[in-house]
């Protein structure tokens, strides 16, 4: 099985309070994985470690082969929406993704407009990212996020991360939406086992998408 993503034993500590103690998981290709935790967890934490955004303090890494913090290659193979989706907020949802193609060296205009299509936003394509709602603008996380074509995902704020991705894969993304916007999201019937629990806090689930 191809090994994607590989924590060992990583903790993570700001000045002298510890916000992640030995946390160890894999995630193979084909796996979605969930990490679900009260506020203040450490998901948030855990996914800027994966990325890069923050260094480890100890334990180690291992991110399509490569160990952290030596990613040569990885991060170019790696979409992520981590907390505020990184879009500019006076470029329209059309003005973010081909800013960000631009950056991708993405020459294909086709993609963005299957992105923004993909995503669900086309009647949003000319609205400024500033005019969306928090929904919407998660939208365009997702879709800056899987401009590049990433081989590995990394979505924070996991509800609306599923629900989005559940909605797209399904093809009924307003159907789902309005249902989880009022109820409580049950996320059993998106993952077939559970991984591991830790302290109680953590629960990880996994579902294989092959
Ligand atoms: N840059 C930081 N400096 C100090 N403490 C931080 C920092 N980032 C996160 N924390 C703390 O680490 C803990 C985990 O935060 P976070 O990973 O954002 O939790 P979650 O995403 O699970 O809600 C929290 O107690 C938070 O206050
Ligand atoms: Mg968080």
């Amino acid at each position: 099985m191809d090994t994607i993503l590989k924590l060992q034993h990583v903790s993570k500590q700001f000045g002298r309070f510890q916000a992640l103690n030995d946390v160890s998981f894999t995630v193979n290709r084909g796996d979605i994985y969930g990490l679900i935790g009260e506020n203040g967890a450490g998901k948030t934490t855990i996914m800027r470690l994966i990325t890069h955004l923050s260094p480890l303090n100890s334990g180690s890494i291992t991110l399509l082969g490569e160990q952290a913090p030596h990613y040569q290659q990885a991060l170019k193979h790696v979409g992520a929406a981590i907390e505020t989706p990184a879009a500019f907020k006076k470029l329209t949802v059309k003005q973010n993704l081909t800013l960000a193609a631009i950056q991708h060296g993405i020459q294909d205009k086709q993609v963005i407009t299957d992105n923004i299509h993909f995503v669900g936003l086309d009647e949003k394509a000319t609205t400024k990212a500033s005019k969306l709602s928090l929904g919407q603008r998660q939208r365009l996380g997702l879709a800056l996020a899987l401009l590049s074509q990433p081989d590995f995902l990394v979505l924070d704020e996991p509800i609306n991360g599923w629900i989005l991705l559940a909605s797209c894969f399904s093809g009924t993304p307003e159907e789902t939406e309005s249902r989880t916007e009022h109820h409580h999201f049950d996320f059993q019937p998106y993952f077939d086992r559970v991984i591991s629990s830790l302290n109680e806090v953590w629960l990880h689930f996994s579902r294989s998408v092959y």
